[in-house]
């Protein structure tokens, strides 16, 4: 077996976004592109020699070519050793897990997240750091910078390594430990949840039913849910992981999860749903008859949290992401503890959570997590909503409700615009920007302005200064909006519209209608539908 040292240029478009580098799959199959991008990961870290990594994806299309890829790459780059998973799978939180409890240098997770799979797909390659935690900024841009800089990629001339079985293979001098993808994830739940008040539960009638969506989780939850905690079969729906997530769109909310939306809006559905995405670390919270937003579940988490076994003895603080609901801060406030306010993006929980100023974290986005890995985990989030209900013996519904009676509701909903044009899409957000030093005190759809920014955040451990994360707009009464230009699409520009109001009574109204004024107030202040001409949202959650 020898080394090649192949000639290559630096390719345009290598930086990594909100979460490591994602781009259409054909594009990620462009001779030397998955390449130039790995070589510039082992430069952006400082080298590869003698590290151990772990390795895994969420099975789409072009995992397993991906992997055998990288295997080749890391040893041509002398690393000593590559954890894989069975296969070339592993969900996101179970590769964070291996990364801590296996003390390797990082991993390289290859995924595209929610986003479909497929030759007309997409695909990503994400690298995190010891910690178990996306790489943070300074990581990103090292390995950015390298991509522009790369003229050659070593790579390994070697068979592809089975991963069929778990076990050790070697190629070249870098050993390869295929491990069960499953395991050591299943033990470590085991150790945070209640297991025996969760298998009591489902053994007195309680039903549930979780949509793996063709996605990774559809193993770890049949083990876990099934097979461990006694939910019977056929609990686990669309459990087989397929390249193409059988042609489906993996991310858990009302609009892509609409079957398990269905069964559960049935007055005779189960007790409990829940659902996760490609990768597996977002999670959808529903029960009969209702859907639980992200930032809700994460507020009711944390209001219970002392019910779960790992965080009886209370926690330490908590964090979400800025256009998260303000939820999460009335609980902390009655807890007296530390609530931090991030940018979107999971990276930036990690200094918090290594420091011990945030037990549990979550964002809008569908993501919740605490500091048992240093991702987001939605399998995790299942089991917390199951501990909570098995020890309150309350159903889903009713302990929203008595959330909300206890810290008043935050109303919420993100209406996104997806695939407008770049240029407007910037032209738009440079238009709110001027605005700013002149909101305060306007009125605007009859509500008035008490405050608008655009969020910068100081890190509290690292010092590091990340800017233009969203402009935000305070209106009295608790309500707000934010905007912001995704940074996880693959085309165009999508703008998020986040939107939220505070109310302390009529705790039942439809999102959607408590929130009008607030949506009118947007659409005046942004001038949406001027503009891009869109009329209505593409995706509203
Ligand atoms: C990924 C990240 C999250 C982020 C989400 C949305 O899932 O891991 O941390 O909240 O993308 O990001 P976007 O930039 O598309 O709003
Ligand atoms: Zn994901």
């Amino acid at each position: 077996m020898s080394i090649l040292n192949v000639k290559t240029n630096p390719i345009a478009n290598q930086k990594p976004g909100t979460s490591g580098l994602r781009k259409k799959t054909r594009v990620f199959q462009e001779p030397g592109f998955l390449e130039n991008f790995i070589q510039s990961i082992w430069t952006g870290i400082g080298g590869a020699q003698g590290k151990t990594f772990v390795l895994g994806g969420d099975g789409r299309f072009f995992n397993a070519e991906a992997i055998q890829t990288v295997l080749r790459m890391a040893a041509a780059s002398g690393a000593a050793r590559v954890i894989v998973g069975q296969n070339g799978l592993l969900s996101t939180p179970a590769a964070s897990n291996l990364i801590r409890k296996r003390k390797a240098d990082g991993g390289i997770i290859l995924s595209a997240s929610h986003n479909p799979g497929g030759p007309d797909g997409d695909f990503g390659v994400k690298y995190n750091i010891a910690n178990g935690g996306p790489a943070p900024e300074s990581v990103s841009s090292a390995i950015h910078a390298a991509t522009e800089e790369i003229g050659a990629y070593r790579i390994l001339e070697s068979a592809d390594v089975d991963l069929s079985e778990i076990g050790i293979a070697q190629i070249g001098r870098m050993e390869i430990e295929i491990v069960d993808p499953v395991a050591d994830y299943a033990a470590l739940m085991e150790e945070i949840f209640d297991f025996d008040a969760i298998s009591a539960l489902f053994q007195s009638g309680f039903r549930m039913r979780f949509d793996a969506m063709h996605a990774i989780t559809g193993p770890y939850a049949k083990a876990i849910l099934e097979t461990r905690l006694g939910a019977g079969a056929g609990t686990v729906t669309n459990g087989t992981p397929l390249p193409d997530f059988g042609q489906g769109h993996p991310d858990p909310n009302p609009i892509w999860a609409k079957e398990l939306v269905d069964v559960m809006m049935d007055p005779d559905g189960p007790d409990f749903g829940a659902a996760s995405d490609g990768d597996g670390d977002r999670n959808m919270i529903m029960g009969r008859g209702i859907y639980v937003t992200p930032s809700d579940s994460l507020a009711a988490l944390a209001a219970n949290a002392t019910l779960v076994p790992a965080y009886k003895d209370g926690l330490s603080g908590v964090a979400r992401s800025m256009p998260t609901s303000l939820a999460l801060d009335r609980v902390a406030e009655k807890l007296g503890i530390e609530c931090h306010e991030t940018p979107t993006g999971w990276k930036f929980f990690g200094n918090l959570l290594d420091a011990g100023r945030a037990t549990l974290c979550g964002e809008e986005s569908a993501g919740t997590g605490s500091n048992h890995v240093r991702e987001k985990d939605g399998l995790w989030a299942v089991l917390f909503w199951l501990n909570i209900l098995a020890t309150r013996k309350i159903s889903v519904a009713e302990l929203m409700a008595d959330h909300w009676q206890s810290y008043g509701r935050n109303y919420y909903s993100r209406h996104d615009y997806e695939g407008i044009d770049s240029g407007i899409a910037a032209d738009l957000m440079q238009g709110l920007r001027a605005q700013l030093p002149d909101l305060a005190g306007r009125s605007v759809a009859g509500l008035t302005v008490s405050n608008a920014d655009e969020f910068a955040y100081d890190d509290p451990i690292d010092g590091s200064r990340t800017e233009g994360q969203g402009i935000r707009i305070h209106f009295d009464g608790g309500a707000r909006v934010v905007f912001r230009l995704s940074g996880t699409g693959t085309v165009g520009a999508t703008l998020r519209v986040y939107l939220e109001c505070f109310a302390t009574e009529a705790l039942d109204q439809n999102p959607q209608d408590a929130l009008a004024d607030i949506i009118t107030a947007a659409d005046e202040l942004a001038q949406i539908e001027a503009r891009t001409g869109r009329k209505r949202p593409t995706v509203i959650t």
